[in-house]
């Protein structure tokens, strides 16, 4: 296959690949009027464009930045109906916590989901993942959980499965919350139904649980996590959002991918996390959208732990259609280096999914990457409510942005 020679950089930005912690999240590599040689979908060659090497086919760029494509590790982007009253609820005083106990709320998501077929799942999808995809986010984690019912559960993992063949997604079989009678019963179904047939059928990477008093006790959690890791699958929890219940503590027990949410996690939490591999995923959309207190992320990153961003695109707590804002609000609400901002975006990001091959330029790593309308990478963090980039590029090649927008 040709290779392409890509020119005209005013600045190539990368994080070093791997998971970064701590401090080394700051250390970016940043070389000016670089270029970037792709071939076969991934990255052959990165530096200074006078010591580049020839290529039969270049492409100049036009003096831009380039980073690295976004990769959102956490998404909710299969749902239908929409929670447009609850929002104005919200605004008016009532919580989202007393809107979920009340039988709103995600029970409200899962009422509408259930009505939906695979294909109006996937038609309502679509649009979304358009969104993430032209703000930068050239891989997305899809999570199922507003299925009532585990054949809901599992259309949400085919409409992402379909999904799949238009864009890089990471499909994560959710457990949000229990039915209202049964729950042991239901606990025991999931396990022994529900985790090992998705994982027969490939149908998720990895098994979520949402751990909180208006979902699942970390008793609970912890049967449904061991059961997911017994059948191969990898494993991620929403943990702290509300209230600290342990979870966070169970992640860093079971070596889970990472841990989400964290807004109400303190100084134990941060040092668990601190000594451990799991990753510790921020989203600040929910801190905006549901005017909750930040996760600790300066705090995290203080420690020296992996911290990763995402938006958390939902319905409910986080209508963040754009990996970029999510970039850009970890800086100003989480309180970020747009550097270490970049990295959880990235390299981070790909860790909390267990991806090792990308989120870096560097050679062999697959070749997702953006171009900014800028010659300043910053400008990637310093936008807000305009895009600041220019062209995505997916395993070398462009992606044209897409005319549609989320209902
Ligand atoms: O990550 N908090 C739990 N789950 C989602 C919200 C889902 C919803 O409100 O529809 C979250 O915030
Ligand atoms: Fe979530």
């Amino acid at each position: 296959m040709t290779a392409t020679l890509y020119t005209g950089i005013s600045q190539l930005v990368t994080p070093r690949p791997g998971p970064q912690r701590g401090r080394a999240m700051r250390e970016l590599s940043v070389l000016t009027d670089a270029a970037l040689l792709v071939c076969d979908g991934r990255i052959r060659w990165a530096g200074r464009r006078a010591e580049a090497p020839r290529a039969a086919d270049e492409h100049d760029l036009g003096g831009v930045a380039v980073v690295p494509g976004l990769i959102d590790p956490h998404t909710h982007a299969v749902w239908a109906g929409d929670r447009l009253a609850d929002f104005e609820a919200r605004v008016e005083g009532v919580s989202y916590e007393e809107i979920l106990a009340r039988g709103g709320g995600i029970r409200s998501t899962m009422r509408a989901t259930a009505a939906a077929s695979e294909e109006e799942l996937a038609a309502l999808a679509r649009p979304r993942l358009h969104a993430l995809r032209d703000s930068g986010a050239t891989t997305i984690e899809v999570k199922s959980g507003y299925g009532l019912d585990f054949g809901t559960e599992r259309r949400m993992l085919e409409a992402a499965r379909e999904l799949g063949a238009e864009f890089a997604l990471l499909p994560t079989l959710l457990i949000h919350v229990p039915p209202r009678e049964g729950r042991a019963e239901y606990v025991r179904a999931v396990c022994e139904d529900l985790i090992p047939g998705v994982a027969r059928e490939g149908l998720a990477q990895a098994a979520d649980v949402f751990c909180e008093r208006e979902a699942f006790s970390v008793a609970e959690t912890r049967t449904i996590l061991e059961a997911a890791r017994a059948h191969g699958l990898a494993t991620k929890l929403h943990a702290d959002q509300f209230h600290t219940l342990g979870g966070v503590e169970l992640a860093c027990e079971l070596g889970a991918l990472s841990v989400d949410h964290l807004e109400a996690s303190g100084p134990a939490q941060v040092a668990a996390l601190a000594a451990s591999s799991t990753v510790a995923t921020v989203l600040p959309g929910v801190t905006l959208h549901l005017g909750l207190p930040t996760a600790p992320a300066r705090a995290l990153v203080d420690g020296g732990a992996c911290v990763a961003v995402g938006t958390d695109l939902n319905p409910g707590s986080s209508p963040l259609f754009s990996a970029g804002l999510a970039l850009a609000l970890a800086v100003r609400l989480c309180g970020l280096t747009p550097a270490e901002a970049l990295t959880a975006c990235t390299v981070n990001a790909a860790a909390a999914l267990g991806l090792g091959d990308r989120g870096a330029l560097v050679p062999g790593a697959r070749a997702d990457f953006l171009t900014l309308h800028s010659a300043d990478w910053r400008d990637l963090a310093y936008t807000l409510g305009a895009n600041p980039v220019r062209g995505v590029y997916v395993g070398g090649h462009p992606i044209h942005p897409s005319k549609e927008t989320p209902p």
